[in-house]
This record gives structure tokens, sequence and C-alpha cells, in this order.
């Protein structure tokens, strides 16, 4: 842990917070929110309200996610530097992000930075599926045909960012099976004893 704790924190304290789909990620940024008072941008929850809102992009958006491709970086990455320029808080949860090598690269090319801290939620595909189909909040990509399509881009796709972190020594494994408390167990560890963020606003 002391690898993060000598970073000299001068910048936004960035998290990326990654696993499959259904893995929990949302579940234990909130938790984390709670405890840690982090600004939680999900990625997908933002490409879900362009959708909403109508925007030039949205129904681009809206194909990609029913067939759970990756959407373009520019985009995604557009709609995270927004979000994260307009916040006072500088504590950063970045859940669902970088989904691609692709999406990384264009990360640190627009925003110019990279995370301090990788959380890896790791879960069985048939605990995911199993959750993805209960999770009844009438999402278009919550069918499993589509899971099949997602978990298969996790793995082509996203993998390899966890394995670039890893290299890096950034990535943080969780046992992504129990229930949340006990998942949030192996989480609050990794935040209690990193006097780095207690520095940002
Ligand atoms: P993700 O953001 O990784 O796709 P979510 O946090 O939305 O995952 O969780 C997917 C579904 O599984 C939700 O319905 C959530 O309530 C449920 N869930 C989350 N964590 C657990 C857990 N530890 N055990 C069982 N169900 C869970
Ligand atoms: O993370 P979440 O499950 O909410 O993502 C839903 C969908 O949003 C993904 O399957 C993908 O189609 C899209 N997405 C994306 N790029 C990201 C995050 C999500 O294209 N970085
Ligand atoms: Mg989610």
């Amino acid at each position: 842990m002391e690898r993060f704790l000598l970073q000299e924190q001068t910048e936004p304290f960035i998290t990326f917070v990654l696993g499959g789909p259904g893995s929990g990620k949302g579940t234990q940024c909130a938790k984390i929110v709670e405890t840690f008072g982090f600004k939680h941008l999900s990625a997908g929850d933002l490409l879900r309200r362009e959708i909403a809102s109508k925007s030039e992009y949205g129904s681009m958006i809206l194909n990609t996610i029913r067939e759970g491709k990756i959407v373009p970086s520019q985009v995604t990455v557009k709609l995270i530097q927004k979000e994260m320029e307009s916040s006072d808080n500088k504590k950063f949860l970045i859940d669902g992000f970088p989904r691609s090598e692709e999406n990384r690269m264009a990360f640190e090319k627009i925003v110019g930075t990279e995370p301090n801290v990788v959380l890896f939620f790791e879960c069985p595909e048939a605990e995911m599926v199993k959750r993805v189909l209960d999770r009844n909040e009438g999402r278009v990509d919550d069918n499993i045909d589509t899971i099949k399509k997602r978990l298969k881009v996790f793995e082509e796709l996203n993998l390899p960012v966890i394995n670039y972190y890893s290299e890096k020594g950034k990535v943080f494994k969780i046992n992504a099976v129990g229930t949340v408390d006990e998942i949030f167990e192996q989480v609050l560890p990794i935040f209690a004893a990193c006097e780095a963020i207690k520095q940002v606003a």
C-alpha cells in the first residue's frame, strides 16, 4: 500500500473501478462514496444520461450499448472530463472505465493523467450473469444475448487494461463473491491506509 502513499498529491486522486458486468462496481462505489467522500462517475451512467438527453450522439450510444460494444473513446472521455472539471470534489471514482486500451490511451491523452489506484472486482461469469439478469433496472443491455457479448468484450478488451495496470503495481484485486458488506471489508483498508486521499479536497 505504501506504493501510493509516497506519491506527491498535487493533482486529483483518481481511482478506476473495473470488473465485469454485474461484478458489483456500482454497489461498492456507493459504499466508498459514503465512507471516503469520493465523487462517483459511472461511465455507463454518463452514457445513458446522454441517450436520455437526446444529445447528438444519443442514438449511436444506444445502439452501441444494445450490442454490448464500446462507445468511441473520444465521446466517453469528454463526458468524464466535463464532470471532473465541474466538480469541486477532486477525489474521483471512475466506474466502468477504461473498458479498452483505446479508452485508457484516450484518457491519458485528453485528461493528461493516470489513475492513482485501480480496483478490480473479480467475479465468476455465472455469478455475474445471475446478478445482471436479476438487476431489474430496465436496462436495454441486461438480457442474456447482450450479456454474453458484454462478457466477451470484457475478456478481450478490458482484461488487457487490468493487466497493464497490474504491471504498474496499481491494481487491487478484490474477490467480488460474498455479501456486499463482506466485499466492502476488502475495499475499506485500501483507502483507509491511503494518506494521499486525505490531502485532496
Ligand atoms: P456493476 O456496476 O458491476 O454492473 P452492480 O453494482 O450494478 O454491478 O450490481 C449488479 C447487481 O447485483 C445489482 O442488482 C446489485 O444489487 C447486485 N449485487 C451487487 N453486489 C452484490 C453482491 N455482493 N451479492 C449479490 N448481489 C449483488
Ligand atoms: O458499466 P455499465 O455496465 O453501466 O456499462 C454499460 C455499457 O455502456 C457497456 O456495456 C458499453 O456498451 C457502454 N460503455 C462504454 N464505454 C465505457 C463504459 C460503458 O462503451 N467506458
Ligand atoms: Mg454499474
